[in-house]
């Protein structure tokens, strides 16, 4: 077929990756969309399932860090643009194992672009190369103020270290080579598909099976949430719309310390359940602090409102109670990431074909 672009989104297996997808290949007939994931712990192809035989949307099982399957992919689909969501995500297992991190977000990162420069060889007009990134690279706020797109980063865990490394690489290229980047830093997503090791789904989960619920430290830690359609939305519009070059900040003006929302979860699980008031909140365990945690994150979107014309579709009451229905209808969801089953997903859909 003859498609307008076509894109390469890396890491479009996970959350925020396949919520991504799911936007382009729905709204975009005339592009196709490449999903090249190399399926780690986090790549769940049952989360595209409702797109998985579209006409323009193809699966490309590959690693970033293994430049012959870039270059596969790339060359295979003739890429025109990428947009890079590929990377190692959880702050704590950054912390237990900070290698990962560095050699996926920031040598894949890399990785990716050295192909890329090769195979556009040179001539970058009419293509993008979208990085997506978190506000965790500018550290942690105190109790005023935001970040904005000119706050100095400051990372702090490994994490955000390797997120702020490959930010950098990526500007360097843009500096370096006119390589045509776009960046976004945004905020805590939340919503459907998260992997049961963030706060939300975690918590979810725990209330549903009634397990202690571990908020870390006194759950004083403030972060700013957004549904993670209104990020996918985002992308698209700054993919689209944003200037090469150009950094946008991405985020709700929704700020909650942890247990503020653990406990407005507990009351909507208690109502969602049919269990008396009170129930899952006496689930609450206040357990040792995540090491270096940041105190505070909070955006200010005025450059994307303004120039973009972007702004979150719905409010954190809504999007949290779509979100708990979602996991509790969804229950086998769960249950196939909890017991492994989902890793086969890839074998059994995709090699049978
Ligand atoms: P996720 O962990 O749910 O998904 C990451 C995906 O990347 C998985 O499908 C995984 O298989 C894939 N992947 C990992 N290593 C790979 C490799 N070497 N090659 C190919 N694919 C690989 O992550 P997420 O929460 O959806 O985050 C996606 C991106 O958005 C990340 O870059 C993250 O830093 C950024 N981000 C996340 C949030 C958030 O709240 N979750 C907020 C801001 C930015
Ligand atoms: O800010 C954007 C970032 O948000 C993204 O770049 C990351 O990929 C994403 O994982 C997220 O990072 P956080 O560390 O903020 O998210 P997490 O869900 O792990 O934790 C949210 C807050 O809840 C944080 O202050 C730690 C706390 N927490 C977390 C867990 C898993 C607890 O108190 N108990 C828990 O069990």
């Amino acid at each position: 077929m003859n498609f307008q672009k076509r894109i390469l989104v890396t890491g479009g297996a996970g959350f925020i990756g396949s919520h991504l997808v799911r936007l382009l290949v729905k709204k975009y007939p005339q592009y196709q969309i490449v999903n090249f994931d190399c399926l780690s712990y986090a790549g769940n192809l049952e989360n595209l399932k409702d797109v998985q035989n579209e006409t323009n949307y193809v699966f490309f099982k590959g690693d970033i860090c293994k430049s012959d399957e870039v270059n596969e992919a790339l060359t295979n689909y003739a890429i025109s643009d990428v947009i890079h969501l590929a990377a190692e995500s959880h702050v704590d297992r950054s912390i237990a194992g900070p290698m990962a991190f560095a050699l996926t977000n920031v040598v894949g990162t890399m990785q990716l672009m050295e192909v890329l420069r090769a195979h556009w060889n040179g001539n970058f007009e009419n293509h993008v190369f979208y990085h997506i990134s978190t506000d965790e690279v500018y550290g942690s706020l105190g109790a005023d103020g935001l970040f904005t797109e000119k706050t100095a980063y400051d990372p702090r865990s490994p994490y955000s270290a390797s997120k702020a490394s490959s930010d950098h690489f990526v500007s360097a290229y843009h500096h370096t080579y006119n390589f045509p980047v776009k960046i976004s830093n945004c905020s805590n997503n939340y919503g459907s598909h998260q992997f049961p090791e963030k706060l939300i789904p975690l918590m979810i989960q725990n209330i549903k099976s009634e397990k202690t619920l571990p908020v870390y430290g006194e759950g004083k830690n403030i972060r700013d949430w957004l549904w993670v359609e209104d990020h996918a939305r985002a992308i698209d519009l700054i993919f689209h719309q944003g200037k090469v070059g150009e950094t946008y900040n991405i985020g709700g003006l929704n700020e909650w310390a942890n247990i503020d929302l653990v406990q407005f979860l507990c009351q909507l699980m208690d109502k969602k359940l049919n269990r008396p008031k009170g129930s899952a909140e006496k689930l609450i365990t206040f357990v040792k602090d995540r090491s270096g945690h940041d105190a505070r994150y909070a955006i200010d979107a005025t450059k994307l409102e303004t120039e973009l014309n972007w702004k979150p579709s719905i409010t954190f009451e809504v999007g949290l109670e779509k979100t708990v229905d979602w996991y509790l209808a969804n229950a086998s969801w769960v249950d196939h990431i909890l017991e492994g089953d989902y890793q086969a997903y890839y074998e059994n859909q995709y090699h049978k074909r």
